[in-house]
């Protein structure tokens, strides 16, 4: 490769979870330390940064033609931007991707691009650098201040899964389960506070899996941390995601339950996947809890917090699955009467032991059955929708409305709830839910 000027701009395009937003505005954060900007809207960027995701799908196509499309703009425009591709495909084919697409000049996997800089020379050198290691904390040591501005932001606190679900890649792509350490987490929220962040999500592949040593050297877990955080001076909001219904069953998962009941500001939503209602697809797909056992968490999530709106993932047409298993999802859908979810054809991720299993299912059954859970989740949405007609609750200003005048924000139960009236992104204003719709709700000031 040719040695190249160092860029001035950059723009990162991310794809899938949380974790990869999160990750992407890290990135931005450490060019911005090393004088490269966000590129403005519109314009091209000297660095673009395809954030990539591997966990469904044709991931990797995906990234094969934005790269494609990248090159014939560079062409056009008469300057080739650098390209560098991070996350999960990244970390999964990053030596295809050096060898399938020579206008790459960077691959850095999820647990080393606090290197970018670094990789980023070689790049103007005219080298292709490539970093796929996983030291993960050396990771979060290494990045600068978090200076993010807005109302809700996310905080990294654990990264990583060694559940091995028989379908997933995440085990793979991000390693083993790591928790950062609980002083660099408080002080990261309240960097975040101080920035203007009135809600923090704690994220994590199996967030509730999290354990660390609090102030006093006691040994603690997710609750722990989160009873710590609530005592932050304008912080007004603490949600996480995601949780395994397999880290509930510990001393520490029971002290996040109990959390519930007694933290005002952890807010009534949990987002705890089951994946299947069948007990047979669940022992297929390794994930070691019964469908029974599941509801009876959620049983003890609502004991604590009877409102708690239930969040959840679900898989259509893992290898084997017959139409009585599969109703046995829409079962569990009914049982639990979810607050929101989401949906997913079963897709085979190679290396992953399911896709090799008997009895891949035909595109057109999982179609199908994709169709009959998302109208069935979607009817338990509405419904709860509808049942919080009447309730008044603080709304925290997100944006502002596309008329004037309106304003769109999140009720606790993470509906999306709009209002008319002026209010300031990052407020948190009192509204009584007034009309329900699929999708969101209608509030007025109260
Ligand atoms: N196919 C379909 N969905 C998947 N998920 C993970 N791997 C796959 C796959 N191979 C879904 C699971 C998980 C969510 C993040 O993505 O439901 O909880
Ligand atoms: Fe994937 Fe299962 Fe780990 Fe979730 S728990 S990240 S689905 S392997």
């Amino acid at each position: 490769m040719k040695p190249v000027a160092p860029p001035q701009t950059y723009r990162v395009k991310s794809f899938g979870c949380q974790m990869n937003v999160y990750d992407g505005e890290r990135m931005g954060e450490l060019l911005a330390e090393h004088g490269i900007q966000p590129a403005a809207e519109g314009e091209e960027a000297d660095l673009v940064i395809l954030n990539t995701c591997h966990i469904r799908e044709k991931a990797a196509e995906k990234v094969y033609s934005d790269i494609g499309r990248l090159v014939a703009a560079g062409k056009e425009a008469g300057k080739a931007p650098l390209i560098a591709v991070a996350g999960c495909v990244a970390q999964a084919e990053g030596e295809e991707i050096m060898a399938r697409a020579p206008a790459v000049s960077i691959v850095v996997g999820p647990q080393a691009y606090h290197r970018l800089p670094d990789m980023l020379d070689r790049a103007a050198n005219g080298e292709r650098a490539t970093d796929t290691d996983m030291p993960a904390i050396a990771k979060f040591d290494a990045l600068p201040a978090r200076r993010r501005r807005g109302p809700s932001a996310f905080l990294t606190v654990q990264e990583g899964c060694d559940k091995f679900c028989t379908y997933c890649v995440v085990p793979y792509t991000r390693g083993a389960e790591i928790s950062r350490p609980f002083a660099h987490l408080v002080a990261e929220a309240q960097k975040l506070v101080e920035a203007g962040a009135r809600e923090i999500t704690l994220l994590g592949q199996n967030v509730n899996a999290w354990e660390g040593e609090d102030e006093k050297g006691r040994r603690t877990g997710l609750g722990g941390l989160i009873r710590t955080l609530a005592r932050i001076d304008g912080l007004e909001r603490i949600r996480y995601t995601t949780s395994h219904p397999n880290d509930m069953d510990t001393d520490a998962g029971r002290d996040l339950i109990a959390a519930h009941g007694e933290v005002d500001k952890l807010m009534p939503y949990l987002h705890l996947p089951v994946q299947s209602g069948s007990d047979r697809v669940l022992k297929a797909m390794n994930r070691q809890h019964t469908a029974e056992g599941y509801l009876r968490l959620i049983e003890r999530f609502r004991a604590a917090r009877p409102d708690i709106a239930l969040s959840g993932d679900f898989i259509v047409g893992f290898p084997g699955e017959t139409e009585a298993e599969f109703e046995a999802t829409l079962s569990i859908v009914d049982e639990v009467r979810y607050a929101a979810c989401f949906s997913f054809k079963y897709s085979p991720r190679p290396g992953t032991p399911a896709a090799t299993m008997d009895g891949q299912i035909a595109a057109e059954v999982m179609d199908e059955r994709l169709q009959r859970l998302q109208a069935r989740i979607g009817h338990h949405q509405h419904a709860f929708n509808r049942a919080s007609v009447g309730r008044t609750c603080d709304v925290l200003v997100e944006r502002t409305g596309r008329h004037p005048g309106q304003c769109l924000g999140k009720s606790p139960w993470l509906q999306s709830v709009w209002f008319e009236g002026t209010a300031a992104i990052g407020d948190l204003v009192p509204v009584t839910l007034a009309e329900a719709g699929p999708n969101s709700l209608k509030g007025v000031l109260a």
